[in-house]
């Protein structure tokens, strides 16, 4: 045989020899023909967070009943924690039985304030399905304030599908009756265990989740405010638009000298023309007839000092959709409200934020007055305008799938 010819045997044997290699593994895979569609399911859910790890609590908490519940006290069986660090990233994502942390005292979060935070809620359905309301938004602000106070930042969709693996796992203690929710509470803190101010090295991101009542239990409540002129809250350049913890706990003095002058909340202010920024903890809108007697929803745009609310943008795009009326996004000032309440063009003024949606706000102290702000002129019992009304109406109806939206993300 001409060495050609052995050539071409070979050649053909040894291709013969991968065909039936590759008719083996098709056998073996027909051998589990059973198994094949069920298998592929499994690896197209398990395959996109392969590195999730879930260690199921062994003993489960008692429930508390609905009634009971108080804002952020409750937590439900399991949290998400992920660790990081400079050398090697992201650690694989764990979920684990709620508990205590265990950290240095010398860790930065401690010291220099390296904290953010995010806050959404989980709502039931009438099927029993479990709902997200616009978490992207949540995770793009989340991973904002991150690299806002430098720590690092992450695949916000990873997260989401996280979160949504903690939900499934804790979805008994989400309470399925309206009003009712889940509070989520994604947390990123410096671990690092040095004194010195610089970035960071080590640090650790987790999830804890609380049930929730609704914020209004005997319908709405109006607040009054008090028109803070001696503290601001954040400025131009700032971190304002950041949720970090350093923005909060200087905030809460203030609070507590309002409270004792009777009034619920601040309303932050900026400028020597004292601008209106935010109320407590929320985003700020006007309703009223402007100076040319257009009838006008108005709220501070985003210029760094102003949180960017998921309600405030739900509030402007409905609003906007609407198209019953001006929407915009304008600096405001105290003397345009003083001005609108003497000449009766004010019709309501509320916050937004995912805690209450909207709180209307029926009264602003300003200069040793207070300022009347108009709720329902048609029901002077009511507690909110008609705007608040119909926007908490349709905002709940999305959240809890009772108005079909892209909003509204099912788990
Ligand atoms: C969280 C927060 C809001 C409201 O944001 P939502 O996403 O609408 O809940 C508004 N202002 C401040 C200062 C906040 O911390
Ligand atoms: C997170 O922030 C980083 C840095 O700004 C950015 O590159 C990335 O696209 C962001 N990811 C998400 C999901 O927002």
């Amino acid at each position: 045989m001409s060495a050609e010819k052995w050539s071409v045997l070979f050649h053909s044997t040894s291709g013969y020899r991968r065909n039936a290699v590759s008719f083996t593994y098709l056998l073996l895979t027909i051998d589990f023909a059973s198994h094949i569609s069920l298998n592929l399911f499994i690896l197209r859910i398990v395959k996109k967070h392969t590195k999730l790890k879930i260690y199921p609590a062994t003993t489960l908490k008692q429930l508390t009943p609905h009634k009971d519940l108080i804002f952020g006290r409750t937590f439900t069986d399991h949290m998400l924690t992920i660790e990081w660090s400079s050398d090697s990233g992201w650690a694989d994502p764990v979920i684990k039985e709620y508990g205590t942390l265990s950290i240095e005292p010398s860790a930065s979060v401690f010291h220099y304030s390296f904290e953010c935070f995010e806050g959404l809620k989980a709502y039931k359905d009438k099927s029993g399905r479990t709902r997200l309301f616009r978490p992207d938004m949540n995770m793009k602000r989340f991973n904002n304030s991150a690299k806002r106070i430098a720590l690092p930042t992450f695949d916000g969709n990873e997260l989401i599908e996280c979160l949504k693996s903690l939900l499934r796992l804790d979805s008994h203690w989400i309470p399925n009756e309206r009003g009712y929710s889940l509070y989520i509470r994604p947390t990123l803190i410096s671990t690092q265990n040095t004194l010195g101010v610089g970035p960071v090295s080590q640090a650790l991101l987790f999830i804890i989740c609380s049930p929730v009542g609704p914020y209004y239990k005997t319908g709405f409540n109006a607040v009054r405010l008090y028109a803070t002129t001696e503290n601001v809250r954040a400025w131009p350049g700032g971190t304002g638009d950041a949720k970090i913890g350093g923005n909060y706990a200087p905030c809460v003095r203030p609070q507590v000298l309002a409270a004792e002058k009777g009034y619920q909340q601040n309303l932050w202010l900026f400028g020597e023309k004292h601008e209106i920024t935010e109320v407590g903890t929320m985003n700020c809108f006007m309703f009223w007839k402007n100076e040319d007697g257009e009838t006008e929803l108005v709220t501070p745009p985003l210029d760094g000092s102003i949180l960017p609310g998921v309600v405030r943008d739900s509030v402007l795009s409905l609003t906007k959709s609407w198209n019953e009326f001006k929407v915009s996004e304008r600096k405001f000032c105290m003397s345009d409200i003083v001005k609108a309440s003497e000449q009766g063009r004010l019709l309501e003024m509320f916050g937004t934020g995912t805690a209450c949606i909207v709180s209307p706000i029926k009264e602003i102290y300003y200069k040793g007055q207070d300022i009347n702000i108009p709720l329902d002129a048609n029901d002077p019992s009511s507690n909110a305008g008609p705007l608040a009304k119909r926007l908490a109406d349709e905002l709940m109806g999305i959240q809890y799938g009772e108005i079909p939206h892209e909003w509204s993300v099912i788990v």
